[in-house]
C-alpha cells in the first residue's frame, strides 16, 4: 500500500514535484522556483490549462518534473479527494512524488485539510485488485511507492492523519472482499476472516450451521439450504468506551456470498455481479475495522448474515412458509427476495441480543431502488426523521450520498399473504419500498432504525478517479462520518 509521508524535508531533484491549482486562479507558488512557475504559467497558457478538477499538466522544469493539478472551483474537502484519485493514475510510472501544499485560491481548508483529503484520495484512488492477474508484467503495476506532502507543520498534520488512514485501510479491505469471486469468498471463509479482525481488539462471535439452528434463525437457513456451503453469522463488537456498557448503535449486514435467485432463477446475462451481494455485510464489517483503527470511543456492535442462495433439491419453493426468529410467519413467493429474509433474523437477533436502540442496515436489496436512483444515491428508509436527516447529511459530508425513499401503510399491506403472516414480496411496483416495509415488521417500533438499500452503488462500472472498476464498498465512509 501507498506510504503518506507528511515532511518539512528537503525534497530531492529526481523526485516529481506536484502543486496545485483552484479553477480559474492565477498559478503561483512560493515553494518552487522562480523561473519555474514562469514556465508553468507560460505553458498553461499555451495549452489552456484552467485548472478543471482533476485535469494535470506536466512540464519539465529546473526542478526537474512539475505536475500540476487542477482542483477545481472552490475547491472542498470532497474535490480534493478527487484530485488526490486523478493524481494516482498521473503517478503510474514514478516511484515517489511530492505534493507542495500551498494556500489554494478561493478555499477555506487549511493546510492540514488540503494535505489529508488530496493524500485520502490517493489512498482510494491507487486501490488495485489484481491478485487474479498472472501473466501481468512488472510495468503493468502500479509504481508509486511513496507522496511525500511538504507541509510547515508536519508533526500535526501525521497525527491527525491517523483516522483518514484508518478510514482508507478500511475502505480497500470492503473493496477486497467485495471483489473477491464467490467461490473463493464462501460465507465460511467471509466468517474466518472478519474473526481474524480480532487482533484489532474487535470481539468477533461466530456461529454456524449448529448454531444457527439453535437460535432460531429460520429465514436466514431458508436462503441457505439451497447451497452446499455452510451458512455462518458474524457478531463483531468493538466496545472502545469502557464507561458505558450501552450500544450506541447496531449495523446490521446483508452477506449473500452469491445471489443465484434460487429456485426463482436470475437471467444468466449479469449475474457475475452478483458475487458482490455481500457488499451491506462488508460495509459492516469494514465499518467495525474503521472503529477499532481509529481507537474510536464508541460502542457499536454489527451482525452480518452470510449465505450463498442457490437452486437445488433442497432449495427454499415458493410457496414455503418458514417461521422466523420473532416468531412471524413468512409466505416465499420468490426466493430472489433473499436478502430480506436474511436481515429479518439478523435484526430481530442485534435487537433481542443487545438492546440497541438504534439500528442502521446495508443491503444490496432491491433493483427497484437501483432503477430508481441509479448510481448518484443510495435509497435511505427509515422509521425516524432525525436518523434519516444525520444519515443523509453524513452522506453528502463523504460524498456517499443517500435519498430518502418512503415506508407507509399501504406499502406494508402489499405485503400481507393470504397463506402466512407476510410474504416476501410486494407487487411489481414500489419493490424498495415494499421491501423496507418487509424489513420494517422486524424493528421493534421504538427502536430508531435505518435502511440503506445500496443495490444501485455498490459498483463502479466505469472507473472513477477513487475508485477503480468493480467493487465501491459504498457506506464505510458515510458510516464513519456519521459516527465521528
Ligand atoms: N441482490 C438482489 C438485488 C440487486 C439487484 C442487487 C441488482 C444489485 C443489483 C436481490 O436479492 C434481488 O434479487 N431482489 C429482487 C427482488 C424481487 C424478486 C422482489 C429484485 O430487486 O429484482
Ligand atoms: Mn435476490
Ligand atoms: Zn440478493
Amino acid at each position: 500500500m501507498l506510504e503518506i509521508v507528511f515532511s518539512n524535508g528537503r525534497i530531492g531533484a529526481k523526485i516529481v514535484k506536484i502543486i496545485g491549482v483552484a479553477e480559474g486562479a492565477k498559478i503561483n507558488s512560493d515553494l518552487l522556483a522562480k523561473e519555474d512557475v514562469a514556465l508553468i504559467k507560460k505553458q498553461a497558457a499555451d495549452c489552456r490549462f484552467d485548472g478543471k478538477l482533476g485535469r494535470v499538466m506536466e512540464t519539465y522544469g529546473k526542478s526537474g518534473r512539475i505536475l500540476v493539478i487542477g482542483l477545481g472551483k472552490k475547491p472542498a474537502e470532497l474535490s480534493l479527494q478527487n484530485a488526490g484519485g486523478a493524481l494516482a493514475s498521473k503517478l503510474f510510472n514514478d516511484e515517489v512524488a511530492a505534493y507542495y501544499v500551498e494556500k489554494i485560491k478561493g478555499c477555506n481548508l487549511n493546510e492540514e485539510q488540503i494535505a489529508h483529503n488530496l493524500a485520502f484520495g490517493l489512498l482510494l484512488g491507487t486501490y488495485r485488485f489484481d491478485k487474479y492477474f498472472t501473466t501481468k508484467k512488472p510495468e503493468e503495476y502500479p509504481n508509486l511507492e511513496r507522496v511525500i506532502f511538504k507541509v510547515k507543520n508536519p508533526a500535526e498534520v501525521n497525527e491527525n492523519f491517523k483516522n483518514y488512514a484508518a478510514l482508507a485501510n478500511a475502505v480497500r479491505y470492503g473493496r477486497d472482499l467485495c471483489n473477491e469471486p464467490a467461490n473463493y469468498l464462501t460465507p465460511e471463509v467471509f466468517a474466518d476472516d472478519i474473526k481474524r479482525l480480532e487482533y484489532l481488539g474487535l470481539d468477533v462471535d461466530v456461529l454456524d450451521y449448529k448454531a444457527l439452528k439453535q437460535n432460531d434463525f429460520a429465514c436466514l437457513l431458508s436462503v441457505a439450504q439451497g447451497s452446499e456451503k455452510e451458512p455462518r453469522v458474524a457478531v463483531i463488537k468493538w466496545k472502545g468506551n469502557p464507561n458505558s456498557d450501552k450500544w450506541e448503535l447496531g449495523l446490521v449486514g446483508k452477506g449473500v456470498t452469491f445471489d443465484s435467485g434460487g429456485i426463482s432463477i436470475k437471467p444468466s446475462s449479469g449475474m457475475e455481479e452478483m458475487k458482490q451481494d455481500m457488499t451491506g455485510a462488508a460495509v459492516v464489517v469494514a465499518s467495525m475495522k474503521a472503529l477499532a483503527l481509529q481507537c474510536a470511543h464508541k460502542n457499536v456492535v454489527g451482525v452480518v448474515g452470510l449465505v450463498e442462495n442457490m437452486p437445488s433439491g433442497s432449495a427454499v419453493k415458493p410457496g414455503d412458509v418458514v417461521t422466523s426468529m420473532s416468531g412471524q410467519t413468512v409466505e416465499i413467493i420468490n426466493t430472489d427476495a433473499e436478502g430480506r429474509l436474511v436481515l429479518a433474523d439478523c435484526l430481530w437477533y442485534i435487537q433481542k441480543e443487545f438492546a440497541v436502540n438504534k439500528l442502521i442496515d446495508v443491503a444490496t436489496l432491491t433493483g427497484a431502488t437501483a432503477r430508481a436512483l441509479g448510481n448518484e444515491y443510495a435509497g435511505i428508509f427509515a422509521n425516524d426523521d432525525a436518523l434519516a436527516n444525520d444519515l443523509i447529511d453524513a452522506g453528502e459530508r463523504s460524498g456517499e450520498r443517500l435519498w430518502r425513499l418512503p415506508i407507509s401503510e399501504g406499502y406494508n399491506k402489499m405485503i400481507n399473504s393470504d397463506f402466512a403472516d407476510m410474504k416476501n414480496i410486494g407487487g411489481v411496483s414500489a419493490g424498495g419500498s415494499t421491501a423496507a416495509c418487509f424489513l420494517q415488521r422486524f424493528v421493534k417500533p421504538e427502536v430508531k432504525w435505518a435502511h440503506l438499500d445500496i443495490a444501485g452503488v455498490d459498483a463502479e462500472k466505469k472507473g472513477r478517479p477513487i475508485c477503480p472498476k468493480g467493487a465501491t464498498a459504498f457506506g464505510i465512509r458515510l458510516i464513519n462520518q456519521y459516527l465521528r
